[in-house]
């Protein structure tokens, strides 16, 4: 059976929430056996709620990247500058396809890194970078590359559908709210990023890329979030009829591609004012498919790390087909 050997960089809720699956991986329908050869993160000595200490540690995401042992690197430090980019572009410099969860990384530089990545002939996968655990990226790609898509909607962000939904339901305040939510895992490292839009920003606009053959273009799409929303707010629009959402929209318009995140009063029949918690969902139309949505668990460190090891397990059979694009890749729209 083929071993593929696995060198994890970063373990926070995701990180260790990967080195849970691996660890009991026989209740997974794994192509052949995945082997954890060294690991790297931040803080070594932090409590964690999975046994790493027999792992080989290294120093660093670099290092880890170009180390002999690792077959397939697996970015989950976050960041889209710094360790977690350096490190990307050393394992694929070193020949060894990348796993990364990272959206801030790949909405900045996925494109620069996808054409790496074809110049060594590896693959960049980042499914979990993109709504979870819902299999939006593989199924854009692969399943949905029959369809010549006009429009993708949906709320990326679980900690800002948690805010929202929660303090409504519950009365809590925006501050306890949004702590829950990274005691959950669900929330980034800097919630800022979520309750700003821009991690659903940076998700819209990987979507937006693979979805309309453009490039990916990270300072063409608008931002607004929802920080500082109030009980008050929420429960006005109740009475009203209606309920706020952090919606994410990607369309063609013209020749172009415009691509935006904003908050939205809708009806409450309206069946994205039905997606609460810390579910995201997507809803794909084009021809001559008319409309696909696909609903889950967009945050946490179980659904995400899911969505990493169905990477991982693409890789026995890897494809090393460009990340975004065709074989030659030509951007369809601006
Ligand atoms: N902070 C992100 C969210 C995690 O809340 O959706 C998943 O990308």
């Amino acid at each position: 059976m083929k071993t593929l050997k696995l060198g994890i960089a970063g373990l926070g809720h995701v990180g260790c929430g990967l080195v849970d699956l691996v660890q009991r991986q026989e209740n997974l329908r794994l192509p052949g056996q995945v082997e954890i050869t060294g690991v790297t993160a931040r803080n070594r000595s932090r409590n964690r709620p999975v046994e790493t200490d027999s792992y080989r540690w290294l120093d660093d995401a670099a290092k880890l990247a170009a180390d002999d042992s690792v077959d397939v690197f697996v970015e989950l430090i976050g960041g889209s500058d710094g360790p977690a980019k350096v490190a990307v572009e050393t394992a694929i410099k070193s020949g060894k396809s990348v796993v990364t969860a990272n959206k801030a990384l790949i909405a900045m530089h996925g494109q620069a890194l996808a054409e790496l990545a074809r110049e060594h002939g590896v693959d960049l996968l980042f499914e979990a970078a993109v709504a979870g655990g819902v299999p939006i990226v593989r199924v854009l790609r692969d399943s949905l590359a029959g369809v010549e898509i006009n429009r993708v909607t949906g709320i990326l962000n679980g900690t800002c559908n948690f805010l929202l939904s929660e303090m409504l339901d519950t009365g809590k305040s925006y501050d306890t709210v949004l702590a829950e939510a990274q005691r959950l895992g669900f929330a980034e490292a800097d919630p800022t990023l979520d309750v700003s839009g821009m991690d659903a920003a940076h998700k819209a606009a990987i979507l937006a890329a693979i979805a309309f053959s453009a490039d990916l273009d990270f300072s063409k799409v608008s931002v607004s979030g929802v920080d500082g929303v109030e009980l008050l707010d929420l429960d006005l629009a109740d009475r009203l009829g209606l309920r706020i959402k952090l919606i994410a929209e990607g369309k063609i318009a013209g020749d172009g591609v415009v691509c935006r995140v904003e908050p939205f009063a809708l009806p409450k029949n309206h069946p994205l004012a039905r997606i609460n918690g810390s579910l995201n969902t997507v809803r794909v139309e084009g021809e001559p498919l008319g409309a696909v949505t696909l609903t889950g668990p967009g945050a946490g460190p179980g659904p995400t790390a899911s969505a990493v090891m169905g990477d991982v397990a693409k890789l026995f059979n890897p494809i090393a087909r460009p990340a975004f694009g065709h074989a030659e890749h030509h951007a369809r729209r601006k």
